[in-house]
């Protein structure tokens, strides 16, 4: 029989705290516990960036980290970022330019885009493409992906 630990922390700007076997990953804390399944798990190795969510601010692979480690912390999911059924603009851009496929990594990949964009820093496409590389994605091909963070960037005036 396993001790429980006592998770406490923000989870899309609300306060959250349940009682978990400390050797839960974050990615099944968000899904199974809190019930947010918008945050997909793909390869469970860190390697495919389904699972990202935004941990204080920053991208982390949610599948990489014990729930308990995130304990204190504010966690931001693709559920997050949007106010109800209303699309964020990020979301709007991948729409508008087809970045999606079957879906699976969308979520991840948008929770990146959303971290690039907040960095408020001038991009080119090459550095676009390298920001979104911890994020693979098996239907698209990137090119309408890069498309969409490209016209976010431009309306920003942040595209090189
Ligand atoms: S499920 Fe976490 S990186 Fe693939
Ligand atoms: S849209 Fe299918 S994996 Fe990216």
């Amino acid at each position: 029989m396993v001790n429980k630990v006592k998770v406490n922390l923000k989870l899309n700007g609300e306060r959250f705290s349940a009682e978990i076997d400390p050797r839960m990953l974050l990615c099944d804390f968000i899904r199974d516990v809190a019930g947010l399944t918008g945050t997909h798990i793909g390869c469970m190795t860190g390697n495919c960036g389904a699972c990202t969510v935004l941990m204080n601010g920053r991208t982390v692979k949610s599948c990489t980290i014990l729930a308990a480690q995130a304990n204190g912390s504010d966690i931001t999911t693709i559920e997050g970022l949007s106010k109800g059924l209303e699309l964020n603009p990020i979301q709007r851009a991948f729409h508008k330019r087809y970045a999606v496929q079957c879906g699976y990594c969308t979520p991840g990949m948008i929770i990146t885009a959303h971290y690039l964009l907040s960095l408020g820093k001038t991009l080119s496409r090459q550095e676009i493409r390298e920001h979104i590389s911890g994020n693979l994605c098996r239907c698209t091909g990137y090119q309408n992906i890069i498309d969409a963070i490209e016209e976010l960037l431009r309306d920003k005036g942040l595209l090189r």
